[in-house]
């Protein structure tokens, strides 16, 4: 059985159908990247397997079972919008994501000592040594983000998930977090869903591209038919395949 198996998903909001027969299986370790409009249910997709919220119909299982509500060591997540505690420093936002797994989420003495030597190791990699004691108010957007992002990989979970979690960076800080995120990839064998509405960024990191759009469409009704996995594309190698160049607007 796959790792993560998602079995003629659906959802819909009110009358408004969001998802409509969603399937995919996805094996421990992949690198998922999911492209498609804005509104077409891809932030609604990753709620779902954070089990945030329930699909109106079908199911979906990880690693043969349900998923738990809260994140923990097993789960990072970077969400759409800043995730970080904004009355932590940004080192104790490192050490806070050390501890999901301890009692009450405190560590103390030895471990808290690892914790910090980890925590600075994250910042060094993030980039952020020099803002150690800032609170996150005081970063900018880009700035707060990478914390986000070395928040959900420091517990070096079993699954990530990644809501757009490059979008207010730079090209440069961009690259290095290309990099950041390949190389832990290497480390951990971790499974990644990653939303993107930047196809070449899709294609580079992932294993696979999955493209969310609706196949049918009622124009007196656009809130009839919900949207699905219109192409799983294989990104093993790297490249944008030359149909999905002609067509790149797909994830606008
Ligand atoms: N809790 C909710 N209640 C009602 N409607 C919702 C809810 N969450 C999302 N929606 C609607 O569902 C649709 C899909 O939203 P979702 O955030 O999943 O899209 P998305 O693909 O992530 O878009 P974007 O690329 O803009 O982030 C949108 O029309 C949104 O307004
Ligand atoms: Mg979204």
């Amino acid at each position: 059985m796959s790792f993560v198996s998602v079995s003629n998903v659906w959802q819909k909001y009110g009358n408004r159908s969001i998802l409509e027969r969603v399937n995919v299986e996805i094996d421990e370790g992949e690198f998922i990247s999911i492209v498609g409009a804005s509104g077409c249910g891809k932030s609604t997709f990753l709620r779902m397997l954070l089990a945030q919220e329930r699909p109106h119909k079908g199911e979906i299982s990880i690693d043969g079972g349900v998923t738990a509500k809260e994140p923990n060591r097993e789960r990072g997540v970077v969400f759409q919008k800043y995730s970080v505690f904004p009355h932590l420093s940004v080192r104790e936002n490192l050490i806070a994501a050390e501890s999901f797994d301890t009692a009450f989420g405190r560590l103390s003495g030895e471990k808290r000592k690892t914790a910090a030597e980890r925590a600075d190791a994250m910042l060094e990699r993030i980039g952020l040594n020099h803002v150690a004691d800032q609170y996150p108010a005081s970063l900018s957007g880009g700035m707060q983000q990478r914390l986000a992002i070395g928040q959900a990989m420091t517990a070096k979970p079993r699954i990530l998930l990644l809501d757009e979690p490059f979008g207010a960076l730079d090209p440069g800080t961009r690259l290095q977090m290309h990099d950041f995120l390949l190389e832990l990839r290497d480390e951990t064998n971790m499974t990644v869903f990653m939303v993107t509405h930047d196809l070449q960024e899709g294609f580079k990191l992932g294993d696979r591209v999955l493209v969310f759009d609706k196949p049918r469409w009622d124009p007196h009704d656009p809130g009839m038919y919900g949207a699905t996995i219109t192409y799983d594309f294989d990104a093993r190698d790297g490249g944008i395949p030359f149909q999905l160049k002609e067509d790149a607007d797909v994830s606008a």
